[in-house]
């Protein structure tokens, strides 16, 4: 029986392995990375999987950022990953396990005053657009401090219309999730 934990329960080295081991070492130099560089993951959206046998076999990390438009203003975003099940243990259901689990907590983050956040991520369309609703229509004039394929850079959001149309991806301790 796998069981979801926040992510703050783990040994941060024991992350790193896994990341490691998901994504090859030189992961840091992704463009992803450097849309979140210098911010904390957030406790509370961030969570980790454990098998049967209490061994850390998943984990989900979301992180605060924002979309600067031209002008400037900052959109406050929660950017999603990485999303990373061991090799040995993919397709049994953990990545569904653990993205359900984030985007709750996001929903559950929201006030009468304050939505959720919209999410964004650089990730496979035919994962996280069919089974979790993101989809790559807003982001078509988004930049990146980094190179991406536009297919891969998704958002989803209750209300796509208040997406601004353009603007560059980067950190924001701001957009902290309440
Ligand atoms: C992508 C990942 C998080 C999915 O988690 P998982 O636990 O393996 O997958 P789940 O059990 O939740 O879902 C299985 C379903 O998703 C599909 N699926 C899994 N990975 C997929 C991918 N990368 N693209 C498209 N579909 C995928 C499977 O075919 C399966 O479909 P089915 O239900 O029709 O049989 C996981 O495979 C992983 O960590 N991969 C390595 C890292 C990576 O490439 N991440 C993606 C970029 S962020």
């Amino acid at each position: 029986m796998a069981t979801l934990v926040p992510l703050s329960a783990v040994d941060p080295e024991m992350i790193e392995q896994l990341l490691d081991r998901s994504f090859g070492e030189d992961r840091h130099a992704r463009t992803a990375y450097r849309i979140r560089e210098g911010v904390e993951w957030l406790d509370g959206l961030s969570f980790a999987a454990l098998d049967e046998d209490e061994y850390l076999v998943g984990t989900i990390q979301l992180w605060p950022v924002a979309l600067t438009d031209p002008e400037g203003r900052n959109s406050p975003l929660l950017m999603v990953g990485p999303v990373a099940v061991v090799p040995e243990r993919q397709n049994e259901g953990f990545g569904k396990m653990l993205m359900i689990a984030a985007l709750e907590a996001v929903a559950a983050s929201a006030t009468s005053d304050a939505p959720a956040l919209p999410q964004v991520m650089i990730g496979d369309p035919e994962y996280y657009g069919r089974f979790f609703g993101f989809t790559a229509e807003p982001t078509a004039k988004w930049h990146c401090p980094g190179p991406v394929d536009h297919a891969r850079l998704l958002v989803r959001c209750d209300n796509p219309a208040v997406l601004p149309e353009e603007g560059m991806l980067g950190p924001w301790p701001g957009a902290l999730a309440s």
